[in-house]
C-alpha cells in the first residue's frame, strides 16, 4: 500500500529510484513520482498512473537527468482520487517528501497550518499537510533530525517517510510508524525502501527500522537514531532470496510464474520441518508440551491468509479434534473478543504487514494469549512482534493476486494439524510419519503433475470467460476452498462470483442461476460427495454450466458436469493443493483472456498497511 524508495549513492540515483519503484509498483500504481537534488536545488518529476506513465516522462527529459540522491513513491489512493496534483512526493520551499500511511488529524492541522502558519494547499491528500507541517518545524529548529521529532509528535496515524531538505544535499531522512521501512547498503551506496524485492538487485543485507525510529542515509553510511535522537546500534539481516527472485524470468506474468513455482516452494517449506519422517516445527520456543497445552485456537487473518486460515480449521479440528474459530482480522479486533491466556491465536500473512492483522496481535498479546505469525517475509512487523514465527519459504510474491504464499500457508497449516494431532494423541506416530511423507512426496508432485494440464484449464477460461456472474460451491473444506477460488477470480478478472456452501444454494441464491451461468463444484470431499452430486444437478436442471473439480479417484462422475477436472491425490484430507492450483490456474487464463492487467488488477494494491 504505497512503496517507497530512496538512493543516496555514487550511481545515477534517477535509474536507481525507477528500478526500485518497478519493483515496489504492486504496492500501488494509481500515480508514481521521484524527487532528487539536481543542480543546487530539488526537483521533482510525477504523474497519475502506472509507472511507464513516469518512465516517459523522465525519458522525455534525456540522459540529462543525473543526480546521486533522491526519493521516489508508487501511491496507492486514500485521501483524494488518482491525480498529478496527488501524487508524491510533496514538496514545500524546503523539501520534498513521500509517504506510505495514513495521517488520521490531517483535516485539524491543515486548519492550523492554514489559519496561524499561513500555509496553502495544492492537493487533497493527507501527506501534503505532514510535508507543510515538517516545513513549519524545519523552519523553527533548522535541524532536519529534530524537525522530524517535532513534526511526528503531532501526527496521529500511521506513517512511513522519506525525506529529502533542500539544504542537505546527499542526506535521505527517514522514519516510521506503523508502515514498514527497510534500510540497506553496498558498495555503491545506501538504499531504504518499503519493501525488501526493490533492493534485492542491490544487496540482500538490510536493517529493519523499528517504531520511532529515524535514520540518515548518505553515500558511505546510514546512522540510526531513537525517537530521542539518541544514536543507535543495529544489526543486519540477510534475505535468503535470490537477486532475481522478484523478476519474471521467461513468464509474462509473475502470477503465472509463482503459480509455476509452487512445487518447489512447498517442498523448501515442508522439507526442513520433517526430522526422521516426523513434524518437527522448528519454530524458537515451541515445546511439544507446551503445544498439547492448548485446548484452542484462533487463526485471524485478511483475505486469502484468512481463506488459508480456514483451511486450518478444517485440518486442525479433523486430524487434531482441537477447536479452532477463524476470523477476519478487520472485524475480529473491534468486536471485542474473547480471547484468553490459555488461547493459541495464529496470525497468517504473506507480507507481515497488513494493519488488521498486526493490530489483532497487539490486542491478543495485551489479553495475555500466545500468538503465532505464519509469515513469508523475513523481518515483517508481524514476524517480529509475535511470540513464535513460522516462516513459510514462499520467497518474494509480487503479483497483487495471492498464489504461492497461499499454497504454503496451507502448508503451514497442515504440518501445524499434524502436529498438534500428534502431541494430543489424536493420532498414532506411524500415521504422523505418513502424513508427513505425503506432504513432502505426494503433495508437490501432484500440483507438479497439474501445471502441465495447461490446455484443459485454457478450455474451462475460454468456456466463462464472457459471463458476467459465476458461482463457485462446495461443502466443508471445499467450501473453504471455493472462497478462495471465488476471490482469485473475480480479483483479477472482474466477474462477479460469489462462494456458496452448497447446501445453502437452496435457501436463496438458486434464483440467480439460469441458462448458462457457470457453476464451479468443487467436490474432493468423498463423505459430501452424494451431497454434491445432488447440488450440482439441481443447478444442471436450471441451466447452469457446471465445472467440476474432483478427485481422480472419484467414480461415476462422467455425465454430471460439463467439464471435469479431476486432482490427483487420494486422501481428501490432503487435497486442498491441487484445488487451489486449478482455481488458480483458471483465473489466470480467464484474465489473460479477457485483457486485464492480471499482476495489477485495477483498484488493488499488494500489501494492505492501512486500516
Ligand atoms: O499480506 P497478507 O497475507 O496479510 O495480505 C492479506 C490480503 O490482503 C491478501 O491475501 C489479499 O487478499 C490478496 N490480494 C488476495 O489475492
Amino acid at each position: 500500500m504505497c512503496g517507497i524508495i530512496g538512493y543516496s549513492g555514487s550511481e545515477n540515483a534517477v535509474d536507481i529510484l525507477l528500478g526500485g519503484l518497478q519493483a515496489l509498483e504492486y504496492r500501488g500504481y494509481d500515480s508514481s513520482g521521484i524527487a532528487f537534488f539536481r543542480s543546487g536545488g530539488i526537483e521533482a518529476i510525477k504523474t497519475v498512473g502506472k509507472l511507464a506513465n513516469l518512465k516517459e516522462l523522465v525519458d522525455q527529459k534525456g540522459s540529462s537527468l543525473q543526480s546521486n540522491c533522491g526519493i521516489g513513491h508508487t501511491r496507492w489512493a486514500t485521501h483524494g482520487k488518482p491525480s498529478d496534483l496527488n501524487a508524491h512526493p510533496h514538496s514545500t520551499r524546503n523539501l520534498s517528501l513521500v509517504h506510505n500511511g495514513i495521517i488520521e488529524n490531517y483535516l485539524e492541522l491543515k486548519q492550523w497550518l492554514a489559519r496561524e502558519k499561513g500555509y496553502s494547499f495544492l492537493s487533497e491528500t493527507d501527506t501534503e499537510i505532514a510535508a507543510k507541517l515538517l516545513d513549519f518545524a524545519y523552519l523553527e529548529v533548522r535541524d532536519p533530525l529534530r524537525a522530524i521529532r517535532k513534526c511526528c509528535s503531532q501526527l496521529k496515524g500511521s506513517y512511513a517517510f522519506g525525506v529529502i531538505f533542500k539544504d542537505y544535499p546527499g542526506e535521505i531522512y527517514v522514519t516510521r510508524k506503523d508502515s514498514p521501512l527497510i534500510c540497506a547498503m553496498d558498495e555503491k551506496g545506501s538504499f531504504v525502501a518499503s519493501d525488501i524485492p526493490a533492493v534485492l538487485r542491490h544487496t540482500n543485507r538490510y536493517y529493519t527500522l523499528e517504531e520511532g525510529e529515524i535514520a540518515v542515509l548518505r553515500s558511505n553510511e546510514i546512522s540510526f537514531f531513537d525517537s530521542e535522537l539518541n544514536p543507535t546500534e543495529k544489526t543486519v539481516s540477510v534475505a535468503n532470496w535470490a537477486f532475481n527472485a522478484a523478476d519474471k524470468g521467461e513468464y509474462d506474468h509473475f502470477m503465472l510464474k509463482e503459480i509455476m513455482e509452487e512445487p518447489d516452494v512447498l517442498r523448501n517449506t515442508i522439507s526442513p520441518r520433517l526430522e526422521n519422517g516426523l513434524i518437527d516445527l522448528k519454530i524458537d520456543g515451541l515445546s511439544d508440551a507446551w503445544l498439547s497445552s492448548f485446548h484452542r485456537v484462533v487463526i485471524v487473518a485478511c483475505g486469502t491468509a484468512m481463506h488459508a486460515g480456514m483451511i486450518g480449521k478444517y485440518a486442525i479440528e479433523k486430524l487434531a479434534g482441537v477447536p479452532v474459530s477463524v476470523e477476519i482480522a478487520s472485524e475480529f479486533r473491534y468486536c471485542d473478543p474473547i480471547i484468553t491466556k490459555d488461547d493459541l491465536v495464529i496470525l497468517i500473512s504473506q507480507s507481515g504487514e497488513t494493519a488488521d492483522t498486526l493490530a489483532t496481535l497487539r490486542l491478543a498479546k495485551q489479553k495475555g494469549a500466545t500468538t503465532l505469525a505464519v509469515v513469508n517475509v523475513v523481518g515483517s512487523t508481524l514476524s517480529r512482534e509475535a511470540d513464535l514465527v513460522f516462516y513459510t519459504l514462499a520467497g518474494p510474491e509480487i503479483a497483487v493476486a495471492s498464489t504461492k504464499a497461499y499454497s504454503v500457508q496451507l502448508a503451514a497449516m497442515y504440518l501445524l494439524a499434524v502436529k498438534l494431532a500428534l502431541v494430543h494423541g489424536s493420532i498414532s506416530e506411524q500415521c504422523a510419519h505418513e502424513y508427513g511423507r505425503i506432504l513432502l512426496e505426494e503433495v508437490p508432485s501432484a500440483v507438479e503433475e497439474l501445471l502441465n494440464k495447461k490446455e484443459d484449464l485454457i478450455r474451462v477460461s475460454e468456456t466463462i470467460k464472457s459471463s458476467d456472474h459465476l458461482f463457485f460451491i462446495g461443502r466443508g473444506v471445499d467450501y473453504a476452498l471455493s472462497m478462495e477460488g471465488s476471490l482469485k477470480l473475480k480479483e483479477i478478472t472482474y466477474i462477479h462470483s460469489e462462494a456458496y456452501a452448497a447446501g445453502e444454494l437452496k435457501h436463496g441464491t438458486i434464483s440467480l442461476i439460469t441458462d448458462g451461468v457457470p457453476v464451479i463444484a468443487i467436490a474432493t470431499d468423498d463423505a459430501c460427495f452424494e451431497k454434491m452430486r445432488s447440488n450440482i444437478k439441481e443447478v444442471r436442471a436450471r441451466g447452469a454450466v457446471v465445472i467440476l473439480i474432483c478427485k481422480e479417484t472419484t467414480a461415476g462422475t462422467s455425465d454430471i458436469a460439463d467439464f471435469i477436472i479431476p486432482v490427483p491425490g487420494s486422501l481428501d484430507v490432503f487435497t486442498s493443493f491441487t484445488v487451489a492450483t486449478v482455481f488458480q490456474l483458471i483465473a489466470y487464463y480467464t484474465s489473460v483472456l479477457r485483457g486485464c492487467d492480471v499482476d495489477k488488477p485495477r483498484n488493488l494494491a499488494k500489501s494492505v498497511t492501512v486500516e
